[in-house]
């Protein structure tokens, strides 16, 4: 018999803190679902098929008009078609990267949160199915990006010094560790769900990852929302004040971390300083995406009274305010409906 097996009871004696039931109840429904539904990239995408070769001049690697924030400004589509296809793949392949350093932070913060885990702990078994999916999430990635054949960094380069340090707070401060898995997984999810919803023709080969990943982020982000539904509200009040006013800056840090190209993109490309700075974040559309990607973490502040008028002015000096989603994933074309 495992430990899981066991009635409630006994298991409940090995723990040191047992989890509220209802809460417990969703990880064990959630690590099912993992062992349930779950992917390979290398069984799932079939990479040598013809239709996911990456071929030279090929213009569904031009950036999405509609979506992309480089897309869309002007001088982007005065450049000439090849210019806008060879940015157009190093700008995926560039995206894969960052979502890759991403998730190895992830993955480094899920195993040093599991180490300290008690026996029979559902957080223990769940966050280990979601690392191992993220393993599966970088190998995908990197598969992408060799396919591609651009030599990208990734992300901002603070962000890529300090990825040695980040997960070492999900054990010393775990609460915000996990507030740092949303700001990362929740703007990744919102951007490749758009892509997906969009009928614009792409490169299949991104379709395939962003299908995957996305069908697999769901969990993960639910997992982040309910560990912090749970936690936050157990806190007193001058802690949840802190972590009032730390929800939006770990988000807006992290925004930046993971949506704004790195300095090479720029060199690169001789994209003009006044175009970058109108895409991040002066253009009027492109701060719209700023406060549309975080709808569901302001739900989340929301229902775990992390909304206070101090923490209310913070979202909105930081430029990330607005509307919380009636519900987690809503479209933002719903919501401006
Ligand atoms: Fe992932
Ligand atoms: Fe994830």
């Amino acid at each position: 018999m495992t430990l899981s097996s066991l009635p409630l009871t006994h298991a409940a004696r090995m723990r040191r803190r047992p989890l509220p039931e209802g809460y417990e109840q969703n990880l064990r429904d959630l690590s099912e679902a993992s062992v349930q539904r779950n992917f390979d990239p290398y069984l799932d995408i079939d990479w040598d098929s013809p239709q996911l070769a990456v071929v030279p001049n090929d213009p569904r690697w031009v950036l999405s008009e509609r979506i992309d924030p480089i897309g869309r400004t002007q001088w982007y589509k005065d450049q000439p078609l090849e210019k806008q296809i060879a940015m157009g793949m190093w700008r995926q392949a560039n995206v894969a990267k960052v979502g890759l350093q991403f998730e190895s932070v992830l993955i480094r913060g899920l195993m040093q949160y599991t180490a300290a885990q008690p026996n029979d702990s559902a957080e223990f078994r769940y966050a280990t199915h979601e690392a191992k999916e993220e393993c599966n999430h970088t190998l995908m990635f990197q598969e992408f990006i060799n396919r591609i054949g651009m030599d990208v960094p990734g992300g901002q380069w603070w962000f890529r010094k300090l990825s040695m340090f980040i997960p070492l707070a999900a054990t010393t401060f775990p609460t915000i560790f996990y507030m740092g898995v949303l700001g990362g997984e929740e703007p990744i999810d919102h951007i490749q769900k758009q892509f997906l919803r969009s009928t614009e023709g792409q490169h299949p080969a991104m379709t395939a990852v962003m299908q995957l990943h996305v069908a697999e982020e769901a969990r993960h982000i639910s997992f982040a929302h309910q560990r912090l539904e749970q936690v936050i509200p157990t806190r007193g009040m001058f802690p949840r004040f802190m972590l009032s006013l730390a929800l939006p800056i770990v988000m807006r840090v992290l925004l930046s971390a993971i949506a704004v190209p790195p300095r090479q993109f720029r060199r690169r490309f001789d994209i003009p300083r006044d175009v970058w700075r109108e895409m991040y974040w002066r253009s009027p559309e492109s701060k719209e995406t700023k406060r549309d990607v975080f709808g569901d973490v302001r739900l989340l502040a929301q229902r775990t009274k992390l909304m206070n008028p101090v923490s209310r002015l913070a979202w909105r000096i930081l430029g990330i305010d607005g509307r919380a989603s009636r519900f987690r994933s809503e479209p933002t074309y719903a919501a401006a409906a």
